[in-house]
């Protein structure tokens, strides 16, 4: 596709060309270059979805310079020099004639590694749809309902159960007869280019009834495109499919089922309707005409179906000794209990450890940089990366390691201040902005040299503080310690590839007595497969979304003090990492001001 040049007349005004891509075609109003890039189907990142604050979106003019408008403030702040080079931020630079685009490879989203694989608990087969055979037909049961009669003896019958991620859906087609999951595919939300986090897409969904029939649509369109694929990959056919169970979190819940969700924009954050539901699948279009869709039961306005289907897939809810899940993603799920007693809570640790707000973040993608050790003497780096590539950009599990590597080397003090006293070329400041260079512009693939910036530094402690306060919170509420869990569950894309010892080097999860911490991928995705398989699990589920105690932590008084010392590395109060301490102590760590007396 990639030399192809596809032209499109609107009207003979001017013409807009995006390179490397070959795609041009010719507007006859003024149009952002996102909005031109979106019209030809042009890949561009866009994780805050066009709202001029994430900063990803760069382009480069090639020419027509003077056919764009003035840049804007947001440029002017997220671009600085690069202004001056010809950068541009595609969604807030608008065209007026003609124009060549280069789009760079640090603005191109390509494929993301996407997590499918989960645990794989076992379950008993007792789903809701099932067969029975009478002379020459089968008749198909949903629960005691015949829903459909096959003309054959062997007619198969699948289910579809779907994980509806923020950032990814991940559908598993199986066989309802034996259990066996026949195919997987994974898919990005379609929902991304209206915003790559929750609440920027809850507001775009506030913009009117359009917007928020667009959100809806484009889920029920990318949830039957998987099926569809699903289905493809195992020679099947989606009139096989009776019945699809799907989770997600409360705001992809409500979108789907196309539910107001003014509610969850605004404080007490209550969702329209907690329940499951069993709906027809037939006015979504989704597999079988006369089969079934089964949402599973939310616990509260930020804490969803994905966690209950993750409390299903590790067994928190069964383990007789004190679990601690956590579920890590823009928005981060914390569960804490056992059989007895389950708190959970959700906190806004940001898209930052998805690359937003991080001068060279990046999600999980091709030439991602996703593991890095620095010399603590030389303070030279060792970078891994995604696929073995050039580097282009730092993913979340990379910036982890980025900073708790700093950290033990001394770049970077328990503060979070880049020491520039430190007389290496790769400490430095870039205009009035200390930054360490991970790699070199020789050796990067964007022709940049690929930094991290004091400012990503800031960021990525909130993003770890809100991590470990709302940890915090979960904990003293449940009333156990650190010290007393016995199981821990790190789940999703980003907790599945994340170097444990780093994130409790930066304080971004508490210090357990142990790094045994089970990395379970999509557990969310395990729970749907285990509510199709099961109308003994849809039960526990329930059991589960009412028993689960919600802390809405902007109501607990202590979380603001909480969140303000865990933004230090780890932590304000050393005695909460001990052993840690001791272990980056031997190392070249450097106390910042409030730990001076500390220490
Ligand atoms: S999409 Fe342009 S700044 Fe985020």
């Amino acid at each position: 596709m990639g030399g192809d040049i596809f032209i499109i007349t609107l009207s003979p005004s001017f013409e807009v060309a995006f390179q490397p891509h070959g795609r041009k075609a010719r507007f006859d109003h003024e149009v952002s270059v996102l909005q031109a890039a979106r019209a030809l189907g042009v890949d561009i990142a866009s994780i805050c979805g066009g709202a001029g604050s994430c900063g990803k979106c760069i382009v480069k003019i090639v020419q027509g310079k003077e056919n764009l408008g003035e840049p804007t403030p947001e440029e002017e702040s997220l671009l600085g020099g690069r202004l001056g080079e010809g950068y541009r931020l595609a969604c807030r630079s608008e065209i007026m004639g003609d124009a060549v685009i280069l789009v760079p490879k640090e603005s191109r989203r390509g494929a993301q590694r996407l997590q499918s694989e989960g645990l794989d608990t076992p379950v008993t087969l007792d789903p809701q749809i099932r067969k029975q055979t009478g002379g020459e037909a089968t008749r198909i049961l949903w629960g005691d309902t015949v829903v459909d009669t096959r003309p054959s003896r062997d007619a198969p019958i699948h289910g579809f159960a779907v994980d509806v991620g923020t950032t990814k859906l991940a559908g598993y087609l199986m066989d309802l007869a034996s259990g066996d999951v026949v195919s997987v595919v994974t898919e990005m939300n379609p929902q991304i280019p209206c915003g790559e986090d929750i609440m920027t897409r809850l507001t775009y969904a506030m913009g009117g009834s359009e917007q928020r029939e667009t959100l809806h649509r484009s889920l029920v369109d990318g949830v039957r495109q998987m099926l569809s694929d699903a289905c493809e990959k195992a020679d099947a056919d989606p009139l096989d499919v009776y019945e699809l169970v799907l989770v997600g979190n409360t705001a992809m819940h409500h979108f789907l089922l196309d539910l107001d969700p003014l509610p969850l924009t605004r404080s007490p954050f209550t969702p329209v309707d907690l329940g499951p539901r069993d709906l027809d699948s037939a006015p979504f279009n989704l597999g079988n005409p006369k089969g079934k869709m089964h949402v599973l039961p939310l616990i509260a306005g930020f804490v969803g179906a994905d966690c209950v289907a993750s409390i299903l897939a590790t067994g928190v809810h069964r383990s007789d000794e004190p679990c601690f899940l956590i579920d890590i993603g823009t928005n981060t799920e914390i569960v804490v209990g056992d059989k007895d007693r389950m708190v959970a809570c959700s906190c806004a640790s940001g898209p930052a450890f998805e690359g937003a707000h991080i001068r060279h973040g990046m999600r999980a993608a091709s030439g991602a940089v996703e593991g890095v050790w620095i010399d603590p003497d030389s303070l030279e780096p060792i970078l891994t990366t995604i696929d073995d590539a050039e580097p282009v950009g730092i993913c979340g599990s990379g910036l982890i390691d980025a900073l708790s590597e700093m950290l033990k080397a001394g770049i970077v003090d328990t503060s979070g201040k880049i020491m520039t006293e430190i007389e290496n070329p790769r400490v430095r400041r870039s205009g009035n902005v200390p930054e360490y260079v991970l790699a070199w512009k020789r050796d990067s693939g964007i022709g940049s040299d690929i930094v991290v910036t004091q400012l990503d530094v800031r960021e990525l402690q909130k993003g770890k503080a809100a991590m470990f306060s709302g940890a915090q919170m979960a904990l003293s509420s449940r009333g156990v310690q650190p010290s007393e869990i016995v199981n821990i569950y790190m789940a999703g894309a980003f907790g599945t590839y994340i170097n444990r010892e780093s994130a409790v080097n930066v304080g971004m999860i508490p210090e357990f007595n142990t790094l045994d911490i089970q990395q379970v991928g999509n557990a969310a995705g395990t729970g749907a497969r285990m509510a199709l398989l099961s109308g003994g699990v849809r039960e526990e589920a329930q059991t589960i979304s009412r028993k689960v105690e919600y802390i809405e932590l902007a109501t607990v008084a202590e979380y603001n003090q909480a969140f303000l010392d865990a933004l230090l590395l780890p932590h304000r109060d050393l005695n909460l990492f001990p052993g840690t301490v001791k272990k980056l102590g031997s190392a070249h760590l450097q106390y910042g001001r409030l730990h001076e007396k500390t220490k």
